[in-house]
C-alpha cells in the first residue's frame, strides 16, 4: 500500500463535496453497494469449497438458470439496499419487477444491477462481477416505474465490481472513472487506479463471440471480417463476462461488441440489457474518453420502454466504434 492508496471512503467524501445535494446519503449507497460486494466477493472466493456452484434449477424472467450466486448475490444486495433509507427501490435481472420500498418516505435514489454477471463461467473460475447503476428519484420519497425508466445519461453514478485475479470496484459520478482494488487483509477498497481512460492502443483488440456469426446482419459480418484481414491485425480477446471484457478495453483499449442477432428469426435482437449491463458500462466509458452504440445510437441516449429491454452493444475505443458504427451501416471502409 503507498501512500497514495487513499481508502475508498475517504475518496467518496472527497467526491461528496461534488455532490452538494447529496447530505452523506449518496456515500452511504456507495458503502453500502461496496458492503454487497466484499460480501459476494469472499462467497465467489470459496465457490468451490461451500455448495454455491451450480443451478438452482430456477429460470430468471430472461428465461435463463439461476446460478446459486446469481442468487446469492441478488439477495445480498436486497438485504443491504432494503435497509437504507435513501433507496426507494431497486431493479435487477433477477427480478421479474422492481423492489419498490415504500416505508423509505424520504428515499432519493433508485439502484439497478445485475448482481452477477458472467454467470456461465462461475463453475470454470474465470472472471465474474457485478454492475450497478444509480438514478436519482424523480420525485424525493416516491418510487415508480417511471424512476427506473430513464436515459443512461441521468444516471448520477454507475460502477462494476469484478471478481477476478483481484477483486475491483471501477465506478464514476460523473468526474473521471476510478478504480479500487480490494485489500482483503484489510477488507478496504484502496484507490489503485485515479482518473482512468480508455487508450487509443497501439495493440488492436476486438471481442466478440465469432460463434453468433451466422445470425449476424451482412453489415456486420463484413465489418468483423474487415478486422480479421486489415494489415495492422487485431487480436480477438473473449471471455464471455462483459464485466472482464469491458474492464480489459478500459485497461489496454479496444472494442466489445455484442450485436444484434438473429437466433430468434422474428425477433432480431441484442443480448444484452440496456439498464443494467450497457446503461453503467457506457456511463464509464464516457468518462474514460470512450463511446457506446447499439450500432446506431449513443447508448446513453436510448428512452427505455421496459426494464428488461436488450440493445446490440458496441464499447470501447471512441475511434473503433465510430468505425464500426460508420461500417455497419454503410459507410465501408
Ligand atoms: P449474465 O451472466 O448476467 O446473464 O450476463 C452474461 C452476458 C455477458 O456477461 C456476456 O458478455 C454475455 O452474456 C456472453 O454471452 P455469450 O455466451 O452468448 O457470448
Ligand atoms: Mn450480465
Ligand atoms: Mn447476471
Amino acid at each position: 500500500m503507498n501512500d497514495n492508496n487513499i481508502q475508498l471512503q475517504h475518496f467518496i467524501l472527497n467526491e461528496q463535496k461534488r455532490f452538494p445535494y447529496a447530505k452523506g446519503d449518496f456515500t452511504l449507497l456507495l458503502s453500502d453497494i461496496i458492503l454487497a460486494g466484499k460480501i459476494i466477493s469472499r462467497e465467489v472466493n470459496k465457490a468451490g469449497l461451500v455448495e454455491i456452484l451450480g443451478l438452482t434449477g430456477m429460470e430468471n424472467v430472461q428465461g435463463e438458470q439461476v446460478q446459486k450466486l446469481d442468487d446469492f448475490a441478488n439477495s445480498s444486495f436486497l438485504n443491504i439496499l432494503s435497509k437504507n433509507e435513501s433507496v426507494g427501490g431497486v431493479a435487477s435481472e433477477e427480478m421479474a419487477e422492481p423492489d419498490y420500498f415504500t416505508n423509505h418516505t424520504k428515499a432519493r435514489y433508485c439502484v439497478l444491477f445485475d448482481p452477477l454477471d458472467g454467470s456461465s463461467n462461475i463453475d470454470v473460475n474465470v472472471s465474474i462481477g457485478t454492475i450497478f447503476s444509480i438514478y436519482k428519484l424523480l420525485k424525493e420519497g416516491e418510487c415508480t416505474e417511471n424512476d427506473f425508466l430513464r436515459k443512461g445519461s441521468e444516471q448520477v453514478a454507475a460502477g462494476y465490481i469484478l471478481y477476478g485475479s483481484s477483486t475491483m470496484l471501477v465506478f464514476t459520478t460523473g468526474e473521471g472513472v476510478h478504480g479500487f482494488t480490494l485489500d482483503a487483509s484489510l477488507g478496504e477498497f484502496l484507490l489503485s487506479h485515479e482518473d482512468m481512460k480508455i487508450p487509443e492502443p497501439s495493440k488492436r483488440y476486438y471481442s466478440v463471440n465469432e460463434g453468433n456469426f451466422k445470425y449476424w446482419e451482412k453489415n456486420v459480418q463484413e465489418y468483423v471480417e474487415y478486422l480479421k484481414n486489415s494489415e495492422k491485425p487485431y487480436s480477438l480477446r473473449y471471455i464471455g463476462s462483459l464485466v472482464s471484457d469491458f474492464h480489459r478495453n478500459l485497461i489496454y483499449g479496444g472494442i466489445f461488441m455484442y450485436p444484434l442477432d438473429h437466433k430468434n428469426p422474428e425477433k432480431p435482437k441484442g443480448k444484452l440489457r440496456l439498464m443494467y449491463e450497457a446503461n453503467p458500462l457506457a456511463l464509464i466509458a464516457k468518462h474514460a474518453g470512450g463511446k457506446a452504440s447499439n450500432g446506431i445510437d449513443d447508448i446513453l441516449e436510448i428512452k427505455p420502454i421496459e426494464i428488461h429491454q436488450r440493445e446490440p452493444l458496441y464499447i470501447g475505443t471512441k475511434s473503433f466504434v465510430n468505425e464500426a458504427i460508420a461500417f455497419i451501416n454503410g459507410g465501408k471502409k
